[in-house]
């Protein structure tokens, strides 16, 4: 069967990791595919940089533009980030009859419904396991491991940076703004962590999770959403003496009056596994009806774990293009559910 070409949008941290792991293990990946996963082209602001990581087998082009307007690509991965051009570069993709992978939890959370509908008019895939918990495949758990379930809620720590400060607050004792430091020393937060530490990167993967989990369009303006910032040192040593831990929890759930959404620091029992998910690390509680509660745990950023969720939507879009759009899992069922007022415990 003819390879599958990617284009690459930017070709950063995640971009990168992306190109390294497919070339590794392009065999494997190719055979589970059924056919060969190809990135032929790359666009990024950074050409020289783009050529050095990628060589010479790779056309490096400075336009994104150049890339969705090559009817030779298949697939255009976008790794840019944010609201602005990804939006418009993701559309003119769609619009283009290109199939798209993203890792933009943000583009999606707030315009996830129009680029979603967008995808499904013109019959093709929008894929975006990358987008929630980097290497942890949640969105592949809740869509197809857990699909014969009515899932009831899902808990996770889903921004691995909180998870690293507040873990520093508590083994080390440190106060907020010094574990901050060390967060950004080592890499973990951004050098404008205002999305992270305001729970806003949080919310923005819960809102996806609570798409997906409830069948229920994107809606980031109706989550209740409280970061890290007000917590003291004292808050997490008296949690500790009363045998609690706090988390930074992203919560969605079903009630009798619609779907919850909300980010929040929650205390949590210090024998449950998730209170014991520290450093960097991120973990997603889900449960079914069918199934009862099942966790997952890994890393929810970084290159190659991040990449490693990017190419597994690669995969199934290597077996997915071609065939009867009527036979693919639709991105989000719509449904008229509504999103009750924020308030509440996790169960
Ligand atoms: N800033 C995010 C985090 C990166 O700390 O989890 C991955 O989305």
């Amino acid at each position: 069967m003819k390879p599958i070409q990617v284009g690459l949008l930017g070709i950063g941290t995640v971009g990168s990791g992306t190109f390294q792991v497919l070339s590794r293990n392009q065999e494997e990946i190719g055979r589970r595919a059924g056919r060969a996963i190809e990135i032929t082209m790359v666009a990024d602001l950074d050409t020289a940089r783009a050529r050095s990581i990628v060589g010479d087998g790779v056309r490096v082009v400075g336009d994104a533009r150049e890339v969705i307007a090559n009817p030779e690509i298949d697939v255009v991965v976008e790794l840019i980030g944010g609201y602005g051009i990804a939006r418009q570069l993701v559309m003119e993709a769609i619009g283009q009859g290109k199939h798209v992978v993203t890792a933009n939890k943000a583009l999606l959370a707030v315009h996830g419904t129009e680029i979603f509908r967008a995808a499904a008019a013109k019959g093709v895939i929008i894929a975006f396991e990358a987008a929630v918990a980097g290497g942890i495949p949640i969105i592949k758990a809740l869509r197809e491991g857990l699909t014969a379930n009515r899932i009831q809620w899902v808990a996770g720590i889903i921004n691995g940076t909180t998870n690293f400060i507040l873990s520093e607050m508590r083994d080390k004792g440190m106060d907020f703004a010094a574990a901050l430091k060390d967060a950004q020393r080592l890499g973990y937060a951004e050098a404008d962590p205002t999305f992270d530490i305001e729970g806003v990167d949080a919310a923005h993967k819960a809102t996806l999770i609570s798409a997906i989990a409830f069948g229920i369009p994107v809606q980031f303006d109706k989550c209740h959403v409280e970061g890290i910032t007000r917590l003291a040192s004292a808050d997490i040593r008296y949690a500790e003496q009363l045998g609690y831990r706090i988390k930074l929890l992203g919560i969605t759930r079903r009630t009798d009056k619609g779907v919850e959404l909300r980010v929040h620091p929650t205390l949590i029992p210090a024998r449950r596994l998730i209170a014991n998910v520290d450093g960097a690390m991120n973990a997603v509680v889900v449960q079914g009806d069918a199934v009862g509660a099942t966790l997952y745990y890994g890393k929810g950023a970084g290159s190659e774990p991040t990449a490693s969720a990017v190419i597994a939507d690669l995969v199934d879009i290597a077996r997915l293009d071609g065939a009867d759009p009527a036979h693919r899992v639709p991105p989000l069922a719509f449904q008229s559910s509504t999103l009750a007022a924020a308030g509440g415990d996790l169960p």
